[in-house]
């Protein structure tokens, strides 16, 4: 990663940056439907879901109505903004399996309860990748998945961020999503 993007990790949005980012994801999503992303991870009914990075929450949505009332999305994200909006739109919609998350990497979920971690368009603007890939593997289950994209992001440059660490190995990547299993290591040992 090149050292000004390195730089505006490492910084909050503006709210008038995020206010925008918002309303482009509103013409996003009409465009592209989130549910036909969410339909190609490897999301099931019942599922305890990590959206990291949520903004808006286009995903979080999407994944509250394929999880249904047995399952519960965790919409995370570090901008107060996206908490906001999410609660918001869920009270309004009155979709009562979603829980918005503020944070920086730490979600405080406890070990091994994620079935799925979707994480779209943020690893670019996380300044300390290793850390967020290991609380993602700390959060899953041993037989959870991390479904992947981002376009700032080259196919090897992916494969390096993701499985490097041997945390994860691509299972299945189509139509620019990736899904990656997590590999069963134990990080206390
Ligand atoms: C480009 S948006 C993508 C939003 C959403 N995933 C989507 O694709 O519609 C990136 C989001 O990541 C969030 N973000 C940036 N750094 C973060 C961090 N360290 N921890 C959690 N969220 C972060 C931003 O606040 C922003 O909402």
């Amino acid at each position: 990663m090149k050292d000004e993007n390195k730089k505006a990790a490492k910084k909050l949005q503006s709210h008038l940056d995020y206010k925008g980012m918002a309303f482009f994801f509103k013409i996003r999503d009409l465009i592209k439907p989130p549910m036909r992303k969410i339909q190609r991870s490897k999301i099931k009914e019942g599922d305890h879901v990590l959206d990291y990075g949520c903004g808006p929450g286009s995903y979080s949505f999407a994944a509250a109505e394929v999880v249904g009332k047995e399952g519960r999305i965790y919409a995370a994200d570090i901008h107060p903004l996206a908490i906001k909006k999410v609660k918001k739109k869920a009270e309004k919609k009155k979709i009562q399996n979603i829980t918005t998350l503020q944070t920086d990497c730490n979600t405080k979920l406890p070990d091994n309860f994620i079935d799925l971690v979707i994480c779209f368009d943020v690893m670019h603007a996380i300044a300390d990748k290793d850390k967020l890939i290991k609380e993602f593997h700390r959060v899953l289950k041993p037989d959870g998945y991390l479904t992947f994209d981002d376009h700032h992001y080259n196919d090897e440059e992916i494969m390096n961020i993701i499985s490097n660490g041997n945390l994860f190995k691509l299972e299945v990547k189509k139509d620019k999503i990736y899904n990656f299993r997590i590999n069963g290591i134990n990080l206390s040992e």
